[in-house]
C-alpha cells in the first residue's frame, strides 16, 4: 500500500505563502526546516505543482509535478529519470500509482491545489503542520475548497487523531494521523 504524508507550513490563519512565488524558506523556523530535511529522508517520492517544482530544483530527488501541460506522464527532463510530469485530470490515480511503485512512501508538498486534490480523493494516511506564529492576511491558502478553520473538524469526521506540540516557543507542529 502506498503511504501518502502531506506536510506544509503556514501562517496561523492558514496561508502557505504570501503571494505566488514567495519562498516559504524567509519565514519558516529552523525546526521546520530541519522536519522538512527528515520527511525528505525517508521519502521514495515527493509530488508537487508545476510552480513548487520550478521554484526548487532538485535533481536528485524523485518527483512527480502535477501540470496540465501533458496528456500522458512524461519524464521532464531527459537527463533526470525520476522526475515526471503528470496530469490528474487526464491520467487516473492508479496511472500515478503504477509509476511510484507499490509499497512507496510519499510525501506531498504543494501547493494548493495538491493539497485540494489529496485531500479530496481521501488517501492521506499523515497531515503535518508547521504553524509558523504569523499572521499574512491574504496570500495562497492551505487548501482552497475549504476554510483551514474547519480543517480539523473535516480530518476528526474522517478519523484522524490529532496531536500537537510545540517545535520552538512560538512554532506549533499539529500532526494529524489514521
Ligand atoms: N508553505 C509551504 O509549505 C509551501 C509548500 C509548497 C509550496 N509553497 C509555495 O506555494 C507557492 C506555489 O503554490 P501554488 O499553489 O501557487 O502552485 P503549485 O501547486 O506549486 O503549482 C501550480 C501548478 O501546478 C499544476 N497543478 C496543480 N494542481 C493541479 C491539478 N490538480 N491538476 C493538474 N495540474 C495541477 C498546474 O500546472 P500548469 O500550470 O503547468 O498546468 C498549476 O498551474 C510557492 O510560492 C511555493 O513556494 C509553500
Amino acid at each position: 500500500m502506498i503511504n501518502y504524508k502531506l506536510m506544509f507550513a503556514c501562517s496561523k490563519d492558514g496561508f502557505i505563502a504570501k503571494k505566488q512565488g514567495d519562498n516559504p524558506q524567509l519565514w519558516t523556523s529552523k525546526e521546520d526546516k530541519e522536519l522538512l530535511k527528515n520527511n525528505l529522508e525517508k521519502i521514495d517520492w515527493t509530488i508537487m505543482g508545476r510552480v513548487t517544482h520550478e521554484l526548487n530544483p532538485n535533481i536528485d530527488r524523485k518527483r512527480i509535478v502535477f501540470t496540465r501541460k501533458v496528456q500522458e506522464p512524461q519524464i521532464i527532463n531527459p537527463e533526470i529519470k525520476n522526475q515526471i510530469y503528470f496530469n490528474p485530470d487526464i491520467n487516473q490515480i492508479s496511472d500515478l500509482e503504477n509509476i511510484i511503485g507499490k509499497n512507496s512512501n510519499v510525501l506531498i508538498l504543494g501547493g494548493t491545489r495538491v493539497h485540494d486534490f489529496f485531500l479530496y480523493i481521501d488517501v492521506i494516511s499523515e497531515i503535518e503542520i508547521t504553524l509558523e506564529p504569523l499572521v499574512f492576511e491574504k496570500g495562497l491558502p492551505a487548501f482552497s475548497f475549504i476554510n483551514f478553520k474547519d480543517l480539523e473538524d473535516l480530518l476528526i469526521s474522517r478519523n484522524y487523531k490529532k496531536r500537537e506540540k510545540y517545535l520552538n516557543e512560538s512554532t506549533i507542529l499539529i500532526n494529524y494521523s489514521r
